[in-house]
């Protein structure tokens, strides 16, 4: 049975998550209501513990009814944690990284989604630093459902009214479901640079972090897939649950392209491959004068080219492109040359693509029109190419 943890604060809203309570139960849930201290002085743990047939869990240090009843474990319980109403406290607390209670420590021990309803006074809810607060939270991929505009319990007329309960439900029921969207399918992600040596000491390589591909790998594992992350050299740390396999050279990740790939279902091609290797690798460092005044290169393989010639009936492969001008153009003419079903282009230099947390994209079908994401952070970004990658299996199927 799915298990969903309501996280209720002190907001005036209060009174509308006995509905949100109900709702997920109607879709099937249980529902562990977690109150913060405040919460509790307005409305009864008593009333939500009667609801849900749970006790409502207000305290950090209090005897635990059972021991299964702590933040770490309840956070690995549930498939989602729902937050209606939100004050801005609480929503200051999570962007701060602050836990000092139960709700707190559970948002951050939290793997499942995060959703979160904000709820408080107008200026409140638009002043900047809630603004930022959101913004940050939005930016680690926390997912919200937008106040409305209504009368406040302050009298004043405005935005910062708690979104309708089956909102929120309808909201949180999608997300759960976009956790077991891709099960049992196989992802195979690149992220990185490569790293063509010419001597043990120096090398030809980009400014790639990874940490767009990184985001998509986490991505891919939250929507229920088997992951095998290939990664160039980064300062990382891999998404616990994917299978990393940690190459340096161009050759060395087609090489591990190509043994992942039989079985694989899509392929998400983020890393930056460098085109162009050193012909003469030397074992030994070189001296600077030794080394001639020109260096021969030539190609490294081209490894979506590659998969794309070998691509079976319902495999799905996805390529970056980063471009400095023509971006779409661009972006088509290397779908088309290398057989990818998607091309995610995103305009690179002065700053952008390259090592940021956030990224502009374009994502690109064959037949269809050009969607422009705007800048947005990473995280977020992976979420919208998996949007667009569910919807061309979708297509494939039919
Ligand atoms: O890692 P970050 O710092 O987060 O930065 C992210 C990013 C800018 C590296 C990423 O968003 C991105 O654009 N990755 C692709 C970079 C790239 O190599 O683009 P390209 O236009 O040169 O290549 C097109 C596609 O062919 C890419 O999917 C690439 O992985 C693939 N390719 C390229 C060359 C090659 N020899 N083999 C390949 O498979």
């Amino acid at each position: 049975m799915t298990k969903i943890a309501l996280g209720v604060t002190s907001s005036i809203g209060i009174y509308k998550a006995c509905e949100v309570l109900r709702g997920f139960q109607k879709n099937g849930a249980r529902v562990q209501v977690v109150m913060t201290r405040n919460a509790a002085r307005l409305v009864s743990p008593l009333l939500f513990g009667s609801l849900s047939g749970l006790s409502a869990i207000v305290d950090l240090f209090e005897e635990p009814v059972s021991r299964d009843v702590g933040h770490v474990s309840l956070a690995k319980e549930v498939s989602l944690l729902c937050v209606a109403p939100a004050t801005a406290n609480v929503i200051g607390k999570f962007a701060g990284g602050v836990a000092d209670d139960f709700l707190s420590t559970l948002f951050l021990a939290a793997r499942s989604p995060v959703l979160v309803a904000p709820a408080m006074n107008e200026a409140m809810y638009l002043h900047p630093q809630t603004q930022a607060n959101l913004a940050r939270l939005r930016a680690m991929g926390v997912e919200f459902v937008e106040p409305e505009k209504g009368y406040l319990a302050c009298k004043d007329e405005g935005w910062g009214r708690l979104a309708e309960p089956q909102a929120i439900v309808r909201e949180g029921m999608r997300l759960i479901g976009r956790t077991k969207s891709l099960k049992g399918k196989k992802v195979l992600v690149t992220a990185g640079p490569t790293r063509e040596p010419m001597d043990p000491v120096r090398f030809l390589s980009n400014p790639s972090s990874g940490k767009m591909g990184y985001e998509l790998a986490r991505e891919a594992l939250a929507r229920g897939a088997e992951v095998v992350l290939v990664s160039g050299p980064t300062s990382l740390i891999p998404p616990p649950g994917a299978r990393t396999e940690l190459v340096t050279t161009a050759a060395e990740m087609q090489e591990a392209c190509l043994r992942a790939y039989p079985g694989t279902d899509i392929v998400v091609m983020a890393a930056a491959v460098s085109d162009f290797r050193f012909k003469d690798v030397r074992p030994r460092k070189t001296g600077k004068a030794e080394v001639p005044s020109k260096l021969e290169i030539e190609r490294t393989p081209d490894i979506l080219a590659l998969l794309g010639k070998k691509k079976k009936k319902g495999q799905l492969l996805v390529g970056f492109a980063a471009e400095t001008h023509d971006i779409a153009g661009n972006a088509r003419k290397k779908m088309a040359a290398k057989n990818a079903d998607l091309m995610v282009a995103n305009e690179v230099g002065q700053g952008r693509g390259f090592g940021t947390d956030d990224n502009e994209l374009r994502i690109i079908s064959a037949s269809g029109p050009v969607h422009p994401t705007g800048k947005i952070s990473k995280r977020e970004a992976s979420r919208v190419v998996f949007d667009h990658i569910e919807a061309a299996l979708e297509k494939k199927r039919r």
